[in-house]
């Protein structure tokens, strides 16, 4: 029986380990994390994390071949592969503050991997991390070896939240990063004799250590690259009357394009984007590649312009304020199908509201007011670390915004909804009876192109929807201004 430990029990290293578990069941997958909350929620009948089809995918090898410990020490010794899955968040102070990694949790797992290990052991870099990661980690494992081989191999995951287990069940890839020595190639087969259980041979691709690490980086910088490209569009579709969603409909048709990932939006968020386009600029300064450091780095400005933008859009068409005005917030997360917050454009559209005096009334349908709360009160980058080792959150400081259990409550008394994530339930709410309760002129600022622009302009409604024509009404007051 091969035997898998994973630390750090997130939504990557839960979800992929469950998947392994899943589809292995000669295997022994133990899921450590240094968060005995974590661990206990994930033994319990509430997963820390929603995903469709997790509960499922655990409860069916949960305690037979899938196990959840905070007794990391243990079960690193005992396992042959290792999955490093923890946090790396972006350095806020000191060398390559605001770009770069911090590594620190993952060196210390390779410390601790070094220091209670008696066979030999393959360690596999599932953090998405900076280039030549690997290398750094190999030097900290074979300085504190006492003689025990240790094959480090990169293996990124590709999963996208909200569609996690569909991603682990068929992926369109594997990518297995080592090195081409015979050990490494030795380890490389093992790790892929996992994955072949599953996934079809052509779709794992194995590689040298550095190709697999830069390919992760690369991909999630091209993916927000198209979102950043349609939301540069979409400012000037605003401006002269093209709409957003017809032209990137135009230009997906183009197969060499393709359709998807061209969804104008109020901005992208999610623990990888920024962090990962961050990291690439970092190391491309660090090898003197200034252009291609700026050139990366636009990607990230056109993202923050697209919040800011939006923040200026509700202010100025209410009147240039929103002072005392209550104003309700859909949605918090950073896409629909997840309860997760991280980066989410909610946080500084928020945030750019409360700037202005507004009263923030929000609802997520998955989002705790806690966790809602802890993220308005973080400063920049703050997010990406274990949570026990926070600080605890100033909460009580956020006396303009309140969090609500529905749509309905949120939006009554109020002059203005954003809707920030593109949750199914916004599509088929009562607009009119929204409407009915809302303060007049009543407007809906659409950061994620949910609502039918023309229905709610006939109940009365002034809509702004981003990358679409503006409403009569918008247009006025702006040619006015
Ligand atoms: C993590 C990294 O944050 C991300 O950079 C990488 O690309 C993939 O792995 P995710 O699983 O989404 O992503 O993170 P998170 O949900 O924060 O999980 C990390 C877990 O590691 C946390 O539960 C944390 O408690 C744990 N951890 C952290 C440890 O067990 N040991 C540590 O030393 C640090
Ligand atoms: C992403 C990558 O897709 C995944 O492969 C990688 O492993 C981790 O990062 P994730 O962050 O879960 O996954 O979400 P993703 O679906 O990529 O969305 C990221 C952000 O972009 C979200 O805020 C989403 O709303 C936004 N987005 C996405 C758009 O604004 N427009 C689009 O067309 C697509």
């Amino acid at each position: 029986m091969v035997k898998i430990c994973c630390i750090g029990a997130g939504y990557v290293g839960g979800p992929t380990m469950a998947m392994i578990a899943y589809k292995c069941p000669d295997v022994k997958v133990v899921v450590v994390d240094i968060s005995t909350a974590r661990i206990n929620a994930w033994n319990s009948d509430h997963l820390p994390i929603f995903e469709p089809g997790l509960d499922e995918v655990v409860k069916a090898c949960r305690d037979k071949n899938l196990f959840f410990s905070s007794d990391v020490e243990a079960h690193v010794a005992d396992a042959e592969i290792i999955f490093v899955s923890v946090n790396t968040p972006t350095k806020t102070r000191g060398l390559g503050a605001g770009k770069a990694a911090d590594l620190t949790y993952w060196e210390s797992a390779a410390r601790m991997i070094a220091d209670v290990s008696k066979s030999d052991k393959i360690v596999v870099e599932k953090s998405t991390v900076p280039v030549k990661t690997a290398e750094a980690i190999e030097r900290i494992l074979t300085h504190n070896s006492g003689g025990i081989n240790f094959q480090i191999l990169s293996n990124p995951e590709f999963l996208a939240e909200g569609t996690a287990i569909e991603d682990l069940t068929s992926p369109e890839r594997v990518l297995i990063g080592g090195r081409e020595t015979p050990g490494g190639k030795k380890a490389i087969e093992a790790l892929k004799a996992v994955y072949a259980r599953w996934v079809p041979d052509d779709r794992i691709i194995t590689m040298n250590l550095w190709s697999a690490e830069l390919s992760k980086l690369a991909a999630n910088a091209f993916l927000a690259q198209r979102i950043s490209s349609m939301n540069a569009i979409s400012a000037l579709c605003e401006a002269t009357g093209a709409n957003v969603y017809e032209v990137a409909y135009a230009i997906g048709k183009d197969s060499r394009i393709g359709h998807r990932f061209l969804n104008a939006s109020v901005g992208f968020g999610g623990s990888c984007f920024q962090k990962d386009i961050l990291n690439l600029v970092y190391i491309c300064e660090c090898n003197g590649l200034a252009e291609v450091a700026n050139y990366w780095r636009q990607v990230v400005h056109i993202n923050e312009y697209q919040k800011s933008r939006f923040v200026n859009r509700v202010v100025s068409s209410m009147f240039n304020t929103v002072s005392g005005k209550k104003i309700a917030i859909l949605g918090f997360a950073f896409k629909k199908d997840t309860g997760d917050t991280r980066e989410t454009a909610a946080i500084d559209v928020c945030n750019g509201l409360v700037g202005d005096q507004a009263l923030l009334s929000i609802y997520d349908p998955r989002v705790t007011e806690d966790q809602i709360r802890r993220d308005l009160a973080l400063n920049k980058f703050d997010w990406d670390h274990p949570q026990h080792l926070m600080p605890s959150s100033p909460s009580a400081t956020l006396k303009q915004v309140s969090v609500v259990m529905d749509a309905y409550q949120a939006a009554k008394g109020a002059h203005g909804i954003c809707i920030m994530t593109e949750w199914d339930e916004f599509k088929t709410l009562d607009y009119q009876k929204i409407f009915n309760g809302m303060e007049k002129p009543a407007f809906v600022f659409d950061g994620r192109n949910v609502v039918n622009v023309e229905e709610l302009r006939k109940i009365g409604f002034v809509v702004f929807s981003i990358g679409k024509p503006l409403d009569p009404w918008l247009k006025d007051l702006m040619a006015a201004a």
